[in-house]
């Protein structure tokens, strides 16, 4: 067995240096790296006085129980407060905190003091329904403002939000209402999808009757739709909220009060109930946003497009955001309703100046085609963001080119639902950006890249990626698992946190996310990651996405199979499917070129926009297709396999 954990294969040799202008006046610049290396922990103490604390904290971290952490806990806050009424304090309640633009087209804006007022209104709510600090509400709502709303709303009096994204069923939310043992549900008639309205409460009504413990389901009216009501347990949002009074005391919690729950599906178990308290994590949301996006809350109209269902709905819409005063824009729906261009519709529509999107979404516009952002006007946008995947440096081009008009940094943000907050990022004034590279630990961060042993890999080789030290948004455990946190995160290698991802060190210590370990590919012998191999395919000019899988090989052990989507400009035939296997090993060598390519129109994704290489490898392995509940469109299996030639022959 050799020490590369990982192969390096791929070699991108092209820079982008920071604008000289967003360089002259970022908001955080190189001197934050020297800092927070001479005193981490000082460093962390003084970003803790972003916030409004009514109770000052002398202790920073108290790591005295590892893996179990506290930050600044003798100290006290209130975090609606710090996301809301402060700014109203300050004199900015007449800034918009909030652009709504729903799929149907009506949109709302909200300003600080009407979202200080509504939060207010829904936390007397909430205590009239029995809500006290300590207990759990879940959330299931879709992309409307009260979801924020609500969210802020148990925040103030201390209670934990467990938000449950809107596409999950009966049974997901049953459970994780189990889990948490939630006392009231916040759901809404339904939202808006695909042109029309898509129902959410039956999906409660039927998880409550599977667990018990729900005193109350607090109803938004969203689309008008006849709804089933339980008497007695049901309440409207506009009867019970609408009522109540604007005022509301916020009282100071501790700083490891639980702030929410963020269930994690993972590939395999139960859900992990991700818990996150209140002060350490939004001290590093509120950094992290203000850093990464050079967030300047006066002029830039900031917008995450992720879900409130995901993290980076809680860090990047919810917590960070508003916590630093800034004006968003929020969107209900999907990207192609009514048209492909809705997005970049929007963009020009705000005048969206820091766009944050995935890259399952940036690949999808590149298969409809570079002509659909040409017709918008995108020139307001000044920071572009990537997270969820690692981001192939042709997608990353893309983006820079079509939406950034070749002008834009763009921020590959690396970080997970365990650690609250982005971890390893470029600094949009500082990084001078390579295409595909989340590049370095953010200040304050420590990571690095280890081998089976636990030693640190040299420059130029792959392996685990670890984090080092202890930080303020870190999980605090799995909600009534101690033991299970204890495991999953900081058995696999001594005193460190590992994430689950492979990575490598270029030449130069920079940071390449190479994908899941479980995803891994073992070609004769070497370790072979699906990133590399799949952003080599996106490489070519006819190929959109493509997702690639090790299936048993009788000679190698595994044999490379690649999925792809071909651009709208481009059609399947043998001498492109030989031009793309070429293509491959010349980029990455002969090792990496896949046995087999196979050309579809869609990928199997999770709700997140995550490829389930786990559904390819049955397919690429002439196994019968295994679970697919958590897929976010089910039918997508049954297209792949009619669109594959029968077993036996050769793609
Ligand atoms: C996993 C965490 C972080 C919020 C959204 C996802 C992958 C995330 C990147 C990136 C390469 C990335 C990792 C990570 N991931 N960002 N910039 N480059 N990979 O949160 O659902 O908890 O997923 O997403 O594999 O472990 P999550």
């Amino acid at each position: 067995m050799s020490n590369e954990s990982l192969a390096n294969l791929l070699k991108e040799e092209r820079r982008f240096a920071p604008p000289a202008e967003l360089a002259a006046s970022a908001n955080v610049t190189a001197d934050a790296y020297a800092q927070a290396s001479e005193d981490r922990l000082a460093f962390w103490a003084e970003q803790a006085r972003r916030l409004s604390w009514a109770v000052e904290p002398t202790e920073t971290l108290d790591w005295s129980n590892p893996p179990f952490a506290k930050w600044f806990a003798d100290g006290k806050l209130n975090v609606a407060y710090n996301c809301v009424d402060r700014h109203v304090e300050a004199g900015n309640g007449d800034r918009v905190a909030i652009h709504f633009e729903g799929e149907p087209g009506d949109s709302r804006a909200i300003t600080y003091a009407q979202l200080k007022d509504e939060v207010s209104r829904a936390a007397n709510a909430l205590q009239e329904l029995g809500v006290a600090k300590g207990d759990r509400v879940a959330v299931y709502l879709p992309m409307i403002p009260e979801a924020v709303v609500a969210m802020l709303a148990c925040a103030r009096i201390g209670a934990a939000h467990s938000v449950v994204f809107g596409g999950f069923s009966a049974d997901a939310v049953a459970s994780r209402i189990k889990d948490a043992d939630a006392k009231v549900v916040i759901t809404a008639d339904g939202g808006y999808r695909r042109g029309k309205p898509s129902a959410l409460k039956p999906a409660i009504d039927e998880a409550l009757t599977k667990v018990d413990g729900v005193s109350s389901v607090l109803v938004v009216r969203r689309t008008g739709e006849e709804v089933a009501w339980t008497e007695g347990r049901d309440v409207w949002w506009h009867e019970l909220v609408d009522g109540q009074s604007a005022e509301h005391t916020p009282e100071a919690h501790d700083a490891e009060q639980p702030l929410f729950i963020l269930y994690t599906s993972g590939t395999t178990g139960k859900p992990k109930g991700i818990l996150h308290t209140s002060g350490g994590y939004l001290t590093q949301a509120s950094f992290t946003h203000n850093a990464v996006f050079d967030l300047k809350p006066e002029t830039d109209v900031y917008w995450c497009t992720a879900d409130i269902g995901w993290v980076t709905g809680h860090s990047y819409i919810v917590y960070g955001p508003l916590s630093n005063g800034a004006t968003q824009v929020i969107y209900e729906g999907t990207p192609d309703t009514p048209h492909q261009g809705r997005m970049f519709e929007i963009v020009q529509k705000y005048g969206v100046t820091v766009l944050y999107t995935a890259p399952t979404l940036i690949r999808t516009w590149m298969k409809w085609g570079d002509s659909i952002p040409a017709q918008f006007d995108l020139t307001s946008l000044r920071v572009l963001g990537s997270v969820g995947e690692p981001i192939n440096p042709e997608a990353w081009i893309w983006y820079r080119e079509h939406i950034g008009a070749n002008r834009t940094p763009i921020v590959d943000t690396w970080w997970q639902t365990e650690t609250g907050a982005i971890m390893i990022s470029p600094l949009p004034g500082v990084t001078e950006t390579k295409p595909g590279s989340a590049q370095r630990a953010l200040p304050g961060i420590a990571a690095t890249v280890v081998d089976d042993e636990a030693r640190e890999v040299p420059n130029g080789s792959g392996g685990y990626l670890v984090l080092t030290e202890p930080w303020p948004s870190m999980l605090r455990t799995i909600w009534g698992d101690d033991q299970r946190y204890v495991d999953t995160y900081w058995s696999r290698f001594e005193g460190r946190y590992f994430a689950g991802d492979g990575a490598k060190k270029d030449e130069d210590g920079d940071i390449w996310l190479l994908g899941r370990v479980d995803d891994v590919m073992l070609v004769s012998g070497h370790n072979i990651s699906t990133t590399e191999v799949e952003s080599a395919l996106v490489g070519h000019p006819a190929v959109a996405e493509s997702a690639v899988v090790g299936a048993t090989d009788a000679t190698t052990g595994q044999a490379i199979v690649a999925f792809v989507i071909l651009r709208g400009t481009a059609t399947d035939s043998a001498e492109l499917i030989a031009d793309l296997r070429n293509h491959v090993g010349r980029t990455l060598g002969p090792i990496a070129k896949p046995k087999q390519i196979k050309v579809v129109s869609e990928l199997p994704k999770t709700r997140s926009g995550k490829i389930m290489r786990r559904l390819l490898r049955d397919i690429a392995e002439g196994r019968e297709v295994g679970d697919t509940t958590t897929l976010a469109d089910s039918s997508v299996m049954n297209l792949i396999q009619s669109q594959l030639p029968a077993a036996g022959t050769e793609g």
